[in-house]
């Protein structure tokens, strides 16, 4: 389609000319996030149907993107949704995600959440400790209901990701050791009224390149549902996870489809092919979809160095700073050429660093930050004094919907009332 070009998956990326049009549509200041909703609606597509089957659920984390319209979107292409907080699950609830299609992972729910999560029925926690077990039990019986209740098991498996987004390794904070996991079950089955057991779940990590870690880690998961089941003990699903990665520009990686055509492959061969198979993607739906564009704000020569100073910053987009990511930036309306600059943003701290660039000899005023529709908005701050960004949606190649940056005058207001 005109104003789209193709990435080297064969993605379709909003094209920089096509960019310019849309932030004049949609009226909107710099920074602002523009989504393709239809890229997001296409690769969710695809992995459900590769599923196939319409037992097995793919389980969005709403972490990545919690936008009303993201949500929507991937609902009405047959997701569900993973979320890890009481307003995550207001939000799938509110976008129309069946509770039944909803599971709520994280370390540390509240009993409010745990609550929320038992008065709406969802489809199940995923339990990390022992401990927790305990309060999930409490909850469920101040509530005089039974709480539906799967294991989140560590699957001691090391990849090779940055150490903040690896999880499944074996002194993560997340999940269940296994050597805690016969306790565990002992403790579900010790109180029937209260806790039903009804899957195993796992989650590795991000950003994972390859299918072969994350059939490492689901390997793990089936040993504990075959050994569960040997033992006569009934379960529903096992869940896999999230974690699939994108292109950001080092090559290419496997897409959703292909990691979940892989998982069914070895819930077969596991002998486990009639239980339900749940994965969480997140990024891998949301993050080539997604563009924060920024403007140059400053140009600045010192000594040898060339600086682009944009008005986006690590308050809009922290993965830099936080992970070393690297999101490829270039210039709106020309390709990106020589010389290179090191573009930075306007906040008061060294790590406010998005990487070296092609610019060319002159930048023109407007950048595009691809890649940044996954762990973008959502990460978003506002630290410095400055107002999170705009979010523009896009739905065949024309703004469908704009969430516009609420500005400044409540911060200032806030802060002088604290
Ligand atoms: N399921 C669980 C239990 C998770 O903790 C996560 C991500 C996912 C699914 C989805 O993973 P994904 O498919 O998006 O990789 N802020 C970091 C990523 C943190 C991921 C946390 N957990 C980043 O910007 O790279």
């Amino acid at each position: 389609m005109f104003g789209f070009r193709r990435d080297a998956q064969g993605r379709a990326m909003l094209s920089g000319s096509l960019l310019s049009d849309l932030l004049a549509e949609a009226r909107v200041a710099t920074p602002a996030y523009l989504y393709d909703v239809d890229g997001i609606s296409h690769e969710t597509r695809e992995l459900t149907q590769a599923l196939a089957d319409s037992r097995h659920l793919v389980a969005y984390a709403v972490k990545a993107n919690s936008a009303g319209t993201i949500v929507r979107t991937v609902a009405e292409q047959g997701a569900g949704a993973d979320v890890v907080s009481g307003a995550e699950l207001r939000v799938a609830l509110g976008a129309g995600v069946a509770p039944d299609r909803i599971v709520m992972s994280g370390v540390g729910k509240s009993d409010d959440e745990l609550d929320l999560a038992l008065s709406s029925k969802i489809r199940s926690i995923q339990v990390e400790s022992l401990e927790e077990i305990e309060r999930v039990a409490a909850r469920a019986q101040a509530l005089s209901q039974a709480a539906r209740v799967s294991l989140r098991i560590k699957p001691d498996v090391a990849i090779d990701s940055h150490a903040h987004v690896a999880t499944g390794h074996d002194e993560a904070k997340f999940g269940i050791a296994q050597q805690d996991l016969g306790a565990a079950w002992d403790r579900l089955d010790r109180s029937p009224e209260a806790l039903r057991a009804v899957g195993v779940s796992s989650h590795v990590g991000s950003m994972l390149a390859a299918i072969e870690p994350y059939l490492e880690a689901a390997g793990r998961v089936c040993e504990v549902a075959r050994a569960r089941r040997a033992a006569g003990k009934p379960l529903e699903f096992v869940n896999f996870g999230g974690g699939f990665g994108i292109d950001y520009g080092s090559g290419p990686t496997a897409r959703p489809a292909e990691f979940a055509r892989a998982a069914l492959w070895l819930l077969g061969q596991q002998g486990l092919h009639d239980l339900q198979l749940i994965v969480e993607p997140g990024r891998s739906l949301v993050g080539p979809y997604g563009v924060l564009v920024a403007r140059i704000v400053q140009l600045k020569q010192s000594g040898s160095q060339r600086f682009a100073v944009l008005d986006a910053g690590m308050n809009d987009l922290i993965r830099p700073a936080l992970y070393g990511a690297r999101h490829r930036i270039e210039p709106l309306s020309e390709p990106p050429l020589p010389p290179a600059w090191r573009v930075v943003g306007p906040v008061c701290e060294s790590a406010d660093d998005f990487g070296v660039y092609d610019l060319g000899e002159s930048p023109a005023d407007l950048v595009a930050i691809r890649d940044a529709g996954a762990y973008g908005f959502v990460m978003a701050s506002q630290y410095n004094g400055r107002r999170l960004p705009s979010e523009v949606f896009v739905t065949r190649g024309r703004v469908s919907s704009i969430s516009e940056s609420p500005g400044l005058d409540a911060w200032v207001a806030r802060r002088l009332q604290a």
